[in-house]
């Protein structure tokens, strides 16, 4: 019969990257240039939350983003659902008399209901949460057996970052050797309880939706930029720095230097570092506290020197631990 419906969730957090991904050597498979790391956030505020069903009354691939139908018809999510699709097993609930073949997967259609707690391509990473989130719900609704590296080499095709997304903790993305990117995927370095009283603050400068997307400013900088080969190369110190210089240009408003300037001078007056800043394609600062301590000071610092109020740029803040997928 055409009658029944099944369903399953997923929620996947974003990632924040201390050491960035910036640069394809393959726009189409997304390879990168250079290796990353990151940390991956608790679920409470910044993560995607995905419903996927399946259903033989269901005429046609369907998505809603935050409520809103979105297509389908990019590469992106196309390559995602064929990757997912191909690798789908056969599922049986007896109770319920549903029987799914594999052969049947291929021919079956999948809604996806998608909403992310927190602004969307806004440069907070939220294509990394989105696809992960994407790529992980549907391959436990199709039953596909594939572990998580596997699994984040599919996500990586969606949008670079996300394949980080499918760890907690203390993530590696390996920029891998081979053509077809088969190796590379991402590699838990630390689970979630490393350093477990690490605290990152997002500084919402500008909810708005950000003017460049990364792609388009990976393919500028790439062309254009004389620093771009020195981040090729492996000098993760030197790859680190570099960043922040030219992402600030690009992205970065007035409000974004007032806070680095407001770090760095806490930092210096109390002789050590206390906290480190960092962006991503976007103005909204990610300050990340050593401790919980010194996060507590410096929200009362941000919030002193920048208090929500009208006249000000600055939306919210966002505070995050580290955590794992659930
Ligand atoms: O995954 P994309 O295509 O949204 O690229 C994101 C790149 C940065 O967030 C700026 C850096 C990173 O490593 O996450």
């Amino acid at each position: 019969s055409k009658r029944w419906i099944l369903m399953t969730t997923a929620q996947t957090p974003t990632n924040i990257a201390v050491i960035k991904y910036w640069g394809k050597r393959d726009e189409n498979l997304i390879l990168p240039i250079n290796d990353s790391i990151s940390v991956t956030l608790d679920p409470e505020h910044l993560c995607t939350t995905t419903t996927v069903a399946v259903s033989p009354s269901f005429d046609r691939d369907r998505m809603w983003l935050n409520k809103k139908e979105i297509s389908l018809s990019s590469d992106r999510y196309q390559r995602c659902l064929r990757e997912i699709r191909s690798r789908a097993n056969d599922f049986e609930d007896e109770k319920k008399g549903i029987k799914i073949t594999k052969k049947d997967w291929e021919n079956l259609h999948v809604h996806i209901d998608s909403y992310n707690n927190f602004p969307t391509a806004a440069g907070l990473a939220s294509s990394a949460a989105g696809f992960a989130c994407f790529v992980f719900s549907l391959a436990r609704l199709m039953n596909v057996k594939e572990d998580l590296g596997k699994l984040s080499a599919i996500a990586r095709q969606g949008s670079g970052s996300a394949c980080r997304s499918l760890y907690g903790g203390f993530v590696k993305w390996n920029m891998g050797k081979n053509d077809d990117g088969s190796d590379s995927v991402a590699v838990q370095l630390a689970d979630e309880k490393h350093w477990d009283d690490l605290v990152i603050i997002i500084a919402v400068v500008s909810s708005r939706q950000k003017e460049t997307s990364s792609t388009t400013g990976m393919r500028e900088t790439v062309e254009t930029s004389k620093l771009i080969q020195h981040r090729a190369k492996d000098n993760r110190r030197l790859v680190s720095e570099l960043h922040l210089i030219f992402l600030i240009l690009i992205l970065a408003r007035v409000q974004s230097f007032r806070i680095i300037g407001c770090v760095e001078k806490w930092n210096s007056a109390e002789g050590s570092p206390q906290a480190a800043y960092t962006f991503d394609a976007g103005p909204n600062a990610v300050l990340i506290a050593r401790n919980r301590k010194v996060a507590a000071l410096l929200l009362q610092r941000l919030l002193f020197h920048f208090p929500p109020h009208p006249d000000t740029d600055l939306d919210s803040y966002v505070i995050g631990d580290k955590s794992i997928l659930k």
